[in-house]
């Protein structure tokens, strides 16, 4: 790669983290997170994205018992790949959906609008990039996507104040690192220059 600068280095350097330490984020980096997520673009500017940060181990721990539950009676719905091997390890009683990191941020949009999924990647992408930019890793997590039209998981996501006809979109762990991961190499020709 002939050009460089910080923001360039910031995308190569970003990686999934799985790993985090006890440590929790600052309430000035978690809003700085936030706000680069309100600054991605969205379709016709609808910014009709809803960030829900939970800080609280014990709202987590919670959550992370629904999802355990909501897995057990859940079918996919597709042949995605790491679905059917992920619900198996959720009845693991060590399984942890967020990886155990001290912040998930939760994306939500309003049902029924085609660009719910691409606005919310959008922001995720760059909640992933000013996490890394802070020294802090992050992950994204497709459970409660997945487990969007469960009851119980949805009843406890509008306790947290998460409108119950909301699509779930994303989510991502947030935290310091507790490991490197190696780098995953990237795929030969998905790349197309034509002229
Ligand atoms: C749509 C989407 C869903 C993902 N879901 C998960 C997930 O549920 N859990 C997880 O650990 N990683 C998840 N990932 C992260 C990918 O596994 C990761 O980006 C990929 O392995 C490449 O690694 P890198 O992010 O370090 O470049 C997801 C990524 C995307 C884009």
């Amino acid at each position: 790669m002939s050009i460089s600068n910080e923001i360039l280095t910031c995308i190569h350097e970003r990686r999934s983290t799985r790993r985090f330490t006890d440590q929790q984020v600052s309430t000035d980096q978690l809003e700085a997170i936030l706000d680069a997520a309100i600054w991605a673009p969205s379709g016709g500017n609808n910014q009709s994205w809803l960030f829900t940060a939970i800080r609280k181990k014990d709202i987590l721990l919670h959550l992370n018992g629904l999802v355990r539950e909501g897995f057990q009676h859940w079918i996919p719905d597709d042949d995605y790949p790491g679905k059917l091997r992920i619900k198996e390890q959720s009845q693991k009683e060590t399984y942890n959906f967020y990886y155990q990191a001290p912040t998930l941020i939760i994306a939500s949009n309003r049902p029924n609008y085609e660009n719910a999924m691409a606005d919310c990647s959008l922001a995720m992408e760059n909640i992933f990039l000013a996490a890394h930019s802070l020294e802090l890793g992050s992950c994204y997590i497709n459970q409660l996507h997945w487990l969007r039209d469960d009851q119980d998981v949805r009843s406890y996501l509008f306790e947290l104040g998460i409108p119950m006809e909301d699509t779930i979109c994303s989510a991502a762990a947030i935290g310091y690192k507790g490991a490197e991961l190696p780098v995953p190499i990237r795929k030969e020709k998905t790349i197309n220059i034509i002229g």
